[in-house]
């Protein structure tokens, strides 16, 4: 029998009150400011946590950051599930929401069902997000009734990336902001915990903000929301092919990296890595005997 006993979750939160649906409501409801990061591995989730991040996105812009895609559509619920779990394994005390990739709740509602429950089943996800607004309610009212928090999302959905012809601002004109107006409260009456808004006009999220009950969280949709979201490798300044105006960055890990692995392959060509304390130590005598026992 295993004398190791599983660390308690309590001691995994350090003495931190672990952020759910609820402290979102509650967030809102004291103005307090929710703050949200995206990530998708076990390092990154282990220092959003340390830091206090209220919640973690396992975002399927994993697709362009980390894999490599054009843009989102290629993700898989596989690829999904892996990073989510991975970052499960790092974080505690966010809460920590699985976006759900395109086709896997779009083709019937119980797909989709199937498939929210996956990220809760498989993943270690609270809760799941999923783009659109009215044409997916049914979905939606689908997945809260199996008991799985729903985070809508509407804007600038990247799923649409084809629909909108470009990764461009929504909610510009007064009949499409009014659309967004309509289906943000069509979300939370299906039952949405909360939305994010993406590229809209800060007045039309501000507005939305407003009049909604639920938490919204802004990405490029200015500071009226209850909260922010950023894509982890914008911030890092990690992400080198296009930086969305919205976007702040906090480092350049980008030109970090590259000095970093520069100086390696330097270091290694003119052979001054290793160095002597790089290295392992073979007592004299060990050695002696070696070289009398090959005769070398
Ligand atoms: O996939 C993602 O990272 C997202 C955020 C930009 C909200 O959906």
């Amino acid at each position: 029998m295993s004398t190791i006993s599983p660390i308690s979750s309590e001691a995994l939160l350090k003495g931190r009150k672990k952020i759910t649906t609820k402290s979102f409501q509650q967030k809102k409801i004291s103005g307090n400011p929710i703050t949200m990061l995206t990530a998708y591995d076990y390092p990154t989730a282990l220092i959003m946590d340390r830091v206090g991040i209220d919640s973690i996105l396992i975002g399927d812009s994993l697709g362009m950051v980390v894999l490599g895609y054009e843009n989102t559509l290629p993700v898989t619920m596989e690829e999904m599930l892996h990073h989510c779990r991975a970052v499960a394994r790092g974080a505690h005390y966010a809460l920590l929401i699985g976006d759900m990739p395109f086709l896997s709740y779009q083709v019937s509602i119980e797909n989709a069902v199937r498939n929210a429950g996956r990220f809760l089943q498989e993943a270690g996800m609270e809760a799941v997000k999923l783009e659109g607004g009215r044409e997916r309610v049914e979905a939606i009212r689908a997945i809260i009734s199996a008991g799985i928090p729903v985070m809508g999302h509407l804007g600038l959905t990247p799923q649409s990336v084809n629909l909108f012809g470009g990764f461009r601002a929504q909610g510009k004109t007064a009949s499409a902001a009014k659309r967004l107006y309509e289906d943000a409260l069509l979300l939370q009456d299906a039952g949405c915990f909360s939305l994010v808004l993406e590229s809209v006009p800060d007045r039309l999220a501000e507005l939305v903000s407003q009049k909604l009950e639920i938490p919204t969280i802004g990405i490029g949709a200015g500071n009226g929301c209850d909260g922010q979201v950023l894509v982890t490798h914008d911030l890092l300044g990690l992400f080198d092919r296009f930086t969305p105006k919205f976007v702040r960055k906090y480092a350049d890990f980008y030109t970090e990296m590259e000095r970093a692995f520069d100086a390696y392959q330097i270091d290694v060509e003119t052979g001054s890595f290793p160095a002597s304390e790089h290295t392992v130590d073979m007592p004299e005598e060990e050695w002696k005997e070696l070289l009398e026992e090959i005769r070398f």
